[in-house]
């Protein structure tokens, strides 16, 4: 694997790769590689395409300065996971190349905002659709790899790509996850002890409450549901919704339909969407 410390190395790579006509698939990534980043580079290299993961951690997309700065970052273990799938390319963009005329992000999309994670992180999704843009336009991809886990952020993404008319190809891949049912994520490497029993009690009763959806959704109060969480040691519950996958607008019926939640697990929010049909 080969590791691109700037965007003359990454020009330099492309320079030799486009001859031998390889198709590129990128992997935009904040480190703290887990399976579920793992699962898109392995996607990618199943395609045969040009495996080019990014760690960047992008500091607009922190509405709260303090989830910046206790944000994992694992360098070195992330370079032998991705070394260990065969990943192609790892690049670090520098602050400069992804943001040259200062860090500041602007509101591109105006799609599926307003609701879910845009209401309680405000700027989050500019900061992420102008660190996405500047990604793509230097890497100029041909696919890129998404997990649903962030599915906000996804659906955003793809209005982003349509609006700017890049001529890449989004791939949305299902979300790896634990034991427990819920989808990994960087920051659970935040929890304390105490934080992983709440957070497995919690996981528990999603689960039953996904069942009690499927079997009747006219029976279930998912207001209830927030009082039991409560009761299982959750901090704050942003949202329990559930929405079409389509449109996000707000569903009820399972059909093609998703149950959102965000909650705080101690200090760790965590977030995940759950098919109902
Ligand atoms: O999902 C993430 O890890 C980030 O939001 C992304 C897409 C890499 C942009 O910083």
């Amino acid at each position: 694997m080969q590791i691109l410390r700037n965007r003359k190395e990454l020009d330099h790579l492309f320079a030799r790769m486009r001859k031998k006509d390889l198709q590129v698939g990128l992997i935009p990534t904040m480190g703290s590689i887990h399976e579920g980043h793992l699962s898109l580079v392995k996607k990618s290299t199943q395609n045969k395409f040009f495996s080019l993961a990014t760690i960047y951690i992008n500091p607009t997309q922190f509405n709260d300065k303090e989830d910046y700065l206790h944000y994992p970052r694992e360098e070195e273990k992330d370079i032998e996971k991705l070394r260990a799938v065969n990943c192609d390319a790892l690049y670090f963009p520098t602050q400069e190349e992804m943001y040259p005329k200062g860090l500041k992000s602007k509101k591109t999309v105006d799609e599926f905002r307003n609701i879910l994670c845009d209401k309680f992180r405000p700027g989050h999704f500019d900061g992420v659709t102008t660190v996405v843009e500047s990604l793509l336009r230097t890497t100029h991809p041909d696919h890129v790899f998404f997990g649903e886990k962030d599915f906000q952020q996804l659906k955003i993404i793809q209005s982003l790509c349509q609006r700017l008319k890049l001529n890449i190809e989004i791939h949305a891949c299902p979300s790896v996850r634990l034991r427990n049912g819920i989808s990994l994520s960087s920051r659970f490497n935040n929890f304390s002890e105490n934080d992983r029993k709440v957070f497995d009690k919690c996981a528990y009763q999603i689960n039953l409450l996904i069942t009690k959806l499927k079997n009747d959704i006219d029976a279930v109060s998912l207001s209830d549901f927030k009082s039991i969480l409560k009761q299982r040691g959750v901090k704050k519950i942003d949202y329990t919704e559930i929405r079409d996958e389509e449109n996000l607008s707000f569903s009820n019926t399972c059909n093609k339909s998703r149950l959102f939640i965000a909650m705080y697990v101690g200090d760790v929010r965590v977030i995940d969407n759950f098919i109902l049909y």
